[in-house]
């Protein structure tokens, strides 16, 4: 049986966190930054490199000596290690622990393979470094995506791991395919060419939810908001229905494949329409007037409605308000006369 010493104890408790913690790093970065991709980085920036060295040579000037050297500048040690040099950002920790061990297969390149193998992708990252893939393949062995490594997935869709030794060569296929090798045609998308090697699927019409064709006539089975009539998928008016599917206070609007629920005019209480003149009943404060719901002026009823001294009605749409008349104001309830002091100073005669 183990025991565990206090001391043993607390000593891993307290490395423990610390170890997880690099580790979680560890992970994150290897499953962030794939080699292949640190790879084609790197040989991007080694063409840059080759580029901005192209026109250099070990010194200035334009001798006839230095031009001779020019052609030896060109395959120099000096020029591979202004190129090595901007390799990599120093931010990139990936790329320069992949020059750091790799640094002599590029030297090799450089000097004995570049004629023979001028691609240094293909030679560097594919055939030497083995991290890479050539495209259209896969995995470990360079495997053939599926559908083939000329065309992967048809054409019609991405294939895991392409051009890297990771992934399992399976198609994820764009929006309008389906099917493991990207040749059915999704929901909503029917086929309109089609062999063993190539498939093309367009867009079903708006009415129809799956389909064999480009009409409203071709539809399998129509889509929400869309009914079936003599073979063809057309507009359901939602707001045919008894029972409207709005709100009291709005009414129903048909649009293509859906509805709308808009407001009623301020001076319905329930509508069908947009406008006082579609209400099923006026608000409150309004009348029927010319068959539509026009604001009732309830100042001008018999009935006086404002009743304090010295007091104005005034009408304002649904409803009205009582306020003093000019030169009262409101105190305590009652409209009093407004103090002198309050008044503006006449015009004082000169
Ligand atoms: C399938 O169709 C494509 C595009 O239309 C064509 O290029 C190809 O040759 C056809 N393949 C066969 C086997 O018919």
């Amino acid at each position: 049986m183990a025991v565990i010493g206090s001391t043993g104890t607390a000593v891993s408790i307290y490395l423990a966190p610390r170890f997880l913690i690099v580790l979680f790093f560890f992970i994150c970065t290897a499953a962030k930054k794939e080699p292949c991709d640190t790879c084609r980085r790197l040989v991007d920036r080694f063409h840059e490199g080759l580029e901005k060295t192209s026109k250099k040579n070990f010194g200035g000037g334009n001798t006839a000596w230095e031009e001779k050297t020019l052609s030896k500048y060109e395959a120099s040690e000096i020029r591979l290690v202004e190129i090595i040099e901007n390799l990599c950002d120093s931010t990139d920790f990936e790329c320069n622990l992949m020059v750091e061990e790799h640094e002599e297969q590029v030297e090799k390149w450089w000097f004995k393979m570049r004629n023979k193998y001028p691609d240094l992708l293909k030679w560097f990252c594919i055939d030497t470094i083995n991290v890479c893939c050539p495209s259209g393949t896969y995995g470990p062995d360079c495997l053939g995506c599926l559908g083939g490594s000329e065309r992967p997935c048809h054409g019609n869709g991405f294939c895991s791991g392409d051009g890297t030794r990771g992934g399992d060569g399976t198609c994820s296929c764009k929006a309008e395919y389906t099917g493991p090798f990207c040749l059915e045609c999704a929901d909503g998308y029917y086929s309109s060419e089609r062999n063993d090697t190539h498939s093309v699927c367009s867009d079903c019409h708006e009415a129809c939810k799956t389909c064999h064709g480009a009409t409203n006539k071709d539809c399998k089975e129509c889509k929400d908001g869309w009914v079936e009539e003599d073979g063809n998928c057309v507009d359901q008016d939602e707001c045919a229905t008894e029972k409207s599917p709005c709100k009291e206070s709005q009414y129903c609007l048909n649009t293509e494949g859906s509805y709308l629920c808009e407001k009623c005019d301020e001076s319905c209480f329930g509508c069908t329409g947009e406008g006082p003149e579609k209400c099923t009943e006026c608000s409150a404060g309004y009348v029927l007037e010319d068959n539509k719901c026009t604001d009732m002026n309830e100042c001008e009823t018999d009935e006086k409605i404002c009743v304090r001294d010295n007091e104005d009605c005034i009408n304002i749409p649904g409803t009205y308000k009582c306020v003093c008349a000019e030169g009262f104001e409101e105190q305590d309830g009652q409209c009093v006369a407004l103090t002198k002091k309050m008044k503006k100073p006449l015009l004082s005669k000169t």
